[in-house]
This record gives C-alpha cells, structure tokens and sequence, in this order.
C-alpha cells in the first residue's frame, strides 16, 4: 500500500492549497472529497430536488455519476458529461451542500467511491471524515484548524465580491452542520495532529506537514 494522506478540518482551514501543496511535492496524486459532495449537490438542484427533504435525496443518491481527476495541479470533477469543476463552487451549491452531505445514502455511495480511489494510496484525501471513516488506517492524519476570523478572510480573498462578514457567518453555519449531524460528523480522528494555521503562512504549513510525513513513513 502506498502512502495516504488524510488531511480533515473546517472550512477554510486550508486543506485544499496545503493537501495540493503536499501531493506536488511529494509526486501524489489528491482527491477533494468536497467536491464529490458538492457535485452531488449540484446535480440535485439540476433536477430541481428539494434538497431539504433527506428522503427525496436519498431516493435519487445513486443516479448522479461522478468522475473525479486526482492530478494537484489540475483536479476536474464531472457530472455525467457535464464538467462542474465551475458550478460547484456557486453560492446555491454552498449554501445546500450540508444538507446534501448529511443524507447517509449519498455518504455511502461516495465513500466507496472515495475508497475505489484511493485504492493502492499514493495520495493526499481531503475533507470533513477521512482520517475517522474512509481511511481510519491511513499512517498520516492531519486536521487542519485556524480562527473562524482568519478562515472568512482567507475565503473572502478567493472569491471577489463577497464580505468578510457575510463569509464568516456563512463559514459558522456549515460549520455547525458538519460538526452536528448524525453520521460521519467533522471531528478530529484519533491519532491525527492538529495543526492551528492561523499564524502561519501556506509554505511553513506544507513543510510542517512534509516533515510529520517524513517522521511517520
Ligand atoms: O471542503 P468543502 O468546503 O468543499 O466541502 C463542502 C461540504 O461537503 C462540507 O461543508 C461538508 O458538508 C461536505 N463534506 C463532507 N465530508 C467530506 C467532505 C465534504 O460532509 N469528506
């Protein structure tokens, strides 16, 4: 088994730039679960499904076919024939996504999907349960934190137009539903090392994590 990666934590903690960051250092591939969860959602709402009624979701959690590249410097994600590496990161998708991603047939469906993935490792896997679920086994866990603060600003400076305080609440409410829910909850995985970004830099944090994989493997 090659190397995995697991890299969980909150939104805007900087798991995707340092995950991305690890996997071209280090010549591995990555896969951003996030975005298998948020293709989902943009798929429901394609078809107009109310995504607040968890068994209208469940009932169609199997029709959507996701095809996910795991190249860092390029990492697209379709839908059918419809690449929504764009879409997904709209406000509508944003705004249902946790809704989408607590139905436990869509976590189940991709959660074996992110496990054919993965398959032999060589890989840096982001995003909310991978150190806890999909790879509980994997040799190097890492969840990543830093101040709701520093997470809102950091978002707002990635997509123009938006407001640090709009950001920041909006960040708080996924935030609350991902830690909340029933299954597969955001929380930190036994034996993962919580790094606080806060006051670091993007480079001081990819070398901090180079060097625990260093340690580790
Ligand atoms: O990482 P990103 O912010 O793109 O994730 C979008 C949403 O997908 C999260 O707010 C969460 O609801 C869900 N998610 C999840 N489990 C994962 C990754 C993401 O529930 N492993």
């Amino acid at each position: 088994m090659g190397l995995v990666v697991a890299m969980d934590g909150p939104s805007g903690s900087g798991k995707s730039s340092v995950s991305r960051g690890v996997a071209r250092a280090l010549g591995l591939r990555y896969l951003d679960t996030g975005a298998m969860y948020r293709a989902v959602t943009w798929w429901m709402l394609d078809r107009g499904v109310d995504v607040e009624d968890a068994s209208l979701v469940a009932a169609r959690a199997h029709e959507p076919v996701l095809t996910m590249g795991t190249d860092p410097d390029k990492p697209g994600v379709s839908v059918g024939d419809t690449d929504v590496a764009g879409p997904i990161r709209s406000a509508e998708v944003t705004k249902a996504v946790s809704a989408v991603s607590a139905v436990p047939a869509v976590r189940t469906r991709l959660v074996e999907m992110q496990r054919e993935i993965i398959g032999d490792g060589g890989i840096v896997v982001e995003g909310r349960d991978i150190g806890t679920v999909v790879a509980p086994d994997a040799p190097v866990k890492i969840y990543l934190t830093a101040s709701e603060q520093a997470r809102a600003e950091r978002r707002t400076a990635e997509q123009a137009g938006t407001d640090v305080a709009a950001t920041q609440a909006d960040l708080a409410r996924r935030d609350r539903l991902d830690s909340s829910r029933a299954i597969s909850p955001l929380t930190r995985a036994d034996g993962a090392v919580e790094i606080d970004t806060t006051e670091y830099t993007l480079d001081e944090v990819i070398a901090e994590v180079l060097r625990l994989i260093n340690e580790r493997t």
